[in-house]
């Protein structure tokens, strides 16, 4: 696998490599990324990863600083996993003076994750775009896990008209459900026990929506109910339409269910189509 900090040493890297697939990160890779690396490999000639953690995603009062950096371990996955080219550049050379000029997503950057994490999307897709600039690849995978950044990334590339084919990618899962995440690594062993419970109270609700339940806000309530008195301090479980996050119009059956809770210290996400 080649590695390359710099632009230029890159764009030299990627002439002629054909059908370019790339697949963005922040590292500290888990099952979860290799599974999107392992999925581009299937959609084009070569698969380009990148790892950078974008300071722009981050709210001053997140976990920047934190965020687990875990460089030699995620070569290895990515090598492993067929990566042909890593991406991985400093601070300096993805934003070497302020950013000033910035993606501005439509109003649903200020709901769900926008509501509780501000300017987060307006930072993602930022990055994202200057990444799709550095790469340039025809297609670009990305993880269901985070709903709503995947359907931000979708309408930005369309109504930019940026040639380039967003795929999404399933959630992957430990065993007893709790979906795979970077920050799955701050919980301790009892919250580590207790997480599954998110995706369990999202599987309640796709279950009653399948039987007939029409009543959103009922369960929305129940399921933060559910979380609340096992310790978690939920931010939203919202059901909405998959095709724009809106609120669900009747008759509409491609529904999503979008949760956000913190338990201790990390605040985990998840949702589940229905
Ligand atoms: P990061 O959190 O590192 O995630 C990188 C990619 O992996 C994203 O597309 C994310 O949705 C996907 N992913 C994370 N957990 C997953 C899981 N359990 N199953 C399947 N896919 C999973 O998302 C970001 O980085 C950043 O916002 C980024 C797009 C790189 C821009 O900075």
């Amino acid at each position: 696998m080649q590695i390359h900090s710099s632009i230029p040493d890159l764009r030299a890297a990627l002439r002629n490599c054909g059908r370019i697939v790339f697949v963005p990160t922040m590292g500290n890779l888990h099952a979860g990324h290799i599974a999107l690396m392992t999925q581009a490999q299937a959609l084009g000639d070569t698969v380009v990863a990148s790892l950078f953690v974008n300071r722009l995603q981050f709210g001053p009062n997140e976990d920047f600083d934190k965020y687990p950096r875990t460089f030699a371990e995620d070569c290895e996955k990515l090598e492993a996993a067929g990566v042909a080219v890593l991406f991985a550049p400093g601070e300096n050379e993805l934003y070497p003076e302020v950013q000033q000029y910035q993606v501005d997503p439509p109003d649903i950057q200020n709901q769900l994750e926008g509501e509780f994490r501000p300017g987060h999307f307006r930072g993602v897709a930022t990055v994202v775009l200057k990444l799709f600039n550095i790469v340039q690849p025809q297609v670009a995978v990305f993880g269901k896990k985070d709903y709503q950044q995947l359907m931000v990334l979708r309408n930005m590339t369309r109504q930019l008209a940026l040639p380039i084919e967003i795929v999404g990618g399933d959630t992957v899962r430990a065993d007893d459900g709790l979906a795979l995440s970077s920050r799955n690594g701050y919980l301790t062993a009892t919250e580590r026990a207790e997480a599954p419970r998110l995706y369990r109270v999202l599987s309640d609700i796709r279950s009653a929506v399948r039987g007939g339940e029409q009543d959103f806000a009922k369960l929305e309530q129940t399921a933060v109910v559910q979380l609340d008195t096992h310790g978690w301090q939920t931010d939203y479980v919202a059901v909405r339409q998959q095709s724009d996050l809106q609120v669900p119009q009747a008759g509409n059956n491609s529904l999503v269910v979008l949760a956000a809770s913190r338990l201790g210290i990390p605040r985990l996400i998840d949702n589940i189509e229905i």
